[in-house]
């Protein structure tokens, strides 16, 4: 197949509107499936993508197919949908010249349509909408075209309109792709340049690196160079996901596919790399910058002993997600662990999900926190991780010149009449309005700066629940901002107790400060003694409870009487006492640290 003969394409689209079920009718129609109806969604590998129908990690898939006389192959190469691994969106990116934008008629454009749309327009990659669900009696065609052109300034008055459930309009999209999306240029007889966009881990063959061919030709016997390591590899197979891995006599210019090339570990594969031919070096291509952590949460064993095949697990996994971030951490409450970064809460709980499944772990997952920064006068900065790092009240005296918070630029969608709701919600959230349009007669997009610390919480549900569900959310990271933060403390009879304490906005003290104690007060079990909980930022009590003392002693109740009885519960009483940690001469359980520390 000569590169005229050639389409690499996605499909992106805001999560529901069919991107994985236009996939599947696309396979089918080309064979590469059979039409038994039970292909459900055959590019969303991992058992997590598909129990919560997203995208995670991006694959691909070559199909044959025969337009105006010619044989062409083209090439799908799936993005994840969500707004957290756009990361993932704009590498798929790199190896495409053009993508289908899925529009939901019945929805018409959302937050991660506009983001997406973003993305590949950044790209230079051709867009070419298209209309989905037009079987729904809600689908409104005219007006979601109507908010194509007036959001992306695109043409939308030929746009086609299609079902991917029923298949009706299905046969004209890869007529479409053909046409309107260019083929890849680069030559054959160019010296091999190609890109590496993609990597997992397969346990019989090892390292795969799905690459896009810019020049040149790759095949089996080839040495080939990582620019990036200057390692070279000498390549055990090459194919092409059909949409299983299918060995071919090569890859040439303009294909994607993968190689296997006895790589000993994931950690070689550097997505954005691009390899080169031995004694024939190129010039790199232009890489990707690496994924940024935008939350962080410290992640530990239930059970302490399982510390060594946990640790295991999370490196296994982290090889094939080189968007996580790891360093190990200790906690005076939750023992040995790990201080885990990712792109987003979803990406989070996406990641604790599989080492649930996978590796069948049993972890607590800490409530994320985000990377705050600290500039000291003597010009060096810091980055607090974890509130431990944050300086001592005389330090930001002394030697602090500022304090600074992540921030994101948000767009929101939604219909008119949720705009003063969508403003308070901003505004409550420390957000700084940026400016509204009108993306049809009645729907709204707006653009907003926000602490990131604010929207890992629960800000999306608020979104949803203050709009009746019709708000979408995107967000890109937006640098960080002089922000005046402070350390929150806890004191349980005036000692502190570092394993609670957290990092904020002075805004937000008095509210968790007030949570934090009540909070507490719930789970701690009474003494012998009356315990004074308080919370403190800046050597100022923010709130304060009391968990009044025990009268009783606990053998009281057996009247001196039954001896083993009081054996039993004194017994009873020093194993629990194991799973106490000691502050002051206050005890508090194991259970209570996790009750206030990790998210459910
Ligand atoms: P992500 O992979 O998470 O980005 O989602 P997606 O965009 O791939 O959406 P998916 O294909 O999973 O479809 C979402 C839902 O919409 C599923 O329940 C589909 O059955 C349904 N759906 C997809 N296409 C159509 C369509 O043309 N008409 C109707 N009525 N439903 C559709």
């Amino acid at each position: 197949y000569p590169p005229e003969r050639i389409r690499n394409f996605s499909i992106i689209a805001h999560i529901d509107h069919g991107k994985s079920t236009l996939a599947d009718r696309l396979l089918e129609l080309t064979g590469v499936i059979s039409k038994t109806g039970k292909n459900k969604q055959v590019l969303d590998k991992l058992k997590v993508e598909r129990e919560r129908g997203i995208t995670v990690k991006a694959q691909s898939a070559s199909m044959f197919y025969e337009h105006g006389g010619h044989k062409y192959l083209l090439n799908l190469i799936d993005t994840p949908g969500h707004v957290d691994f756009s990361y993932e969106v704009s590498r798929s990116l790199a190896a495409c010249q053009g993508t289908i934008l899925l529009v939901d008629a019945a929805q018409g454009i959302q937050a991660q349509t506009v983001a997406n749309f973003y993305l590949a327009f950044g790209e230079g990659l051709a867009v070419v909408p298209m209309l989905n669900k037009v079987d729904l009696p809600t689908a409104e065609p005219a007006r979601a075209a109507e908010q194509i052109e007036s959001a992306f300034e695109i043409d939308a008055s030929g746009v086609l309109h299609m079902s991917a459930k029923t298949g009706l309009g299905v046969d004209r999209v890869l007529p479409a792709v053909i046409e309107k999306i260019p083929p890849p240029g680069g030559r054959i007889d160019r010296p091999l340049r190609a890109l590496l966009f993609d990597t997992w881990y397969d346990k019989y063959v090892g390292v795969v690196c799905l690459v896009a061919v810019k020049d040149g030709a790759i095949r089996k016997g080839c040495r080939i160079v990582s620019s990036h390591s200057k390692t070279r590899y000498e390549v055990a197979e090459v194919g092409i996901m059909h949409p299983e891995p299918t060995p071919t006599t090569s890859l040439q210019v303009g294909q994607v596919g993968y190689i296997t090339c006895n790589m000993k570990s994931i950690s070689e594969a550097h997505v954005g790399d691009t390899f080169y031919r031995d004694k024939e070096p190129v010039e790199a291509l232009p890489g990707f910058v690496p994924a940024k952590s935008m939350v962080f949460a410290g992640v530990f064993p239930v059970d302490a002993d399982e510390f060594d095949r946990l640790d295991e697990s999370v490196q296994k996994l982290t090889l094939n997600d080189s968007s996580v971030s790891v360093h190990k951490e200790t906690s005076a409450a939750l023992g040995q662990g790990w201080r885990l970064g990712f792109l987003g809460t979803l990406h989070m709980d996406v990641f604790r999900q599989r080492l649930e499944e996978e590796y069948d772990a049993n972890v607590l997952v800490t409530a994320p926190t985000v990377p705050y920064q600290i500039k000291y006068r003597d010009g060096r900065t810091q980055f607090i991780r974890t509130p431990a790092d944050f300086p001592s009240a005389a330090a930001m005296q002394d030697a602090v010149e500022a304090t600074l918070e992540p921030f994101v630029s948000a767009t929101m969608i939604f219909p008119e009449q949720y705009m003063g709701a969508m403003l308070e919600l901003c505004t409550v959230h420390r957000g700084e309005i940026q400016g509204h349009t009108f993306i049809d007669e009645s729907r709204v997009m707006l653009k907003c700066r926000l602490p990131t610390a604010e929207i890992v919480t629960d800000f999306f549900d608020r979104l949803k629940s203050k709009s009746q569900g019709f708000a979408s959310f995107d967000y890109e990271e937006a640098g960080y901002d002089a922000s005046d933060l402070v350390k929150m403390e806890v004191l349980l009879n005036g000692e502190p107790v570092d394993a609670l304490a957290a990092v904020m906005h002075r805004r937000t003290v008095a509210a968790a400060g007030r949570d934090m104690a009540q909070r507490l007060k719930g789970v701690i079990r009474r003494q012998l003694f009356d315990i004074i909980i308080q919370t403190a930022a800046n050597g100022k009590i923010v709130a304060r409870e009391t968990v009044k003392q025990l009268r009783k002693n606990v053998t009281a109740k057996c009247y001196g009487g039954d001896v083993s009885r009081k054996m039993k519960l004194l017994n009873k009483q020093k194993e629990g006492k194991k799973r106490m940690k000691k502050f002051g001469k206050v005890e508090l359980p194991q259970e209570a640290f996790l009750d206030v520390m990790t998210t459910s």
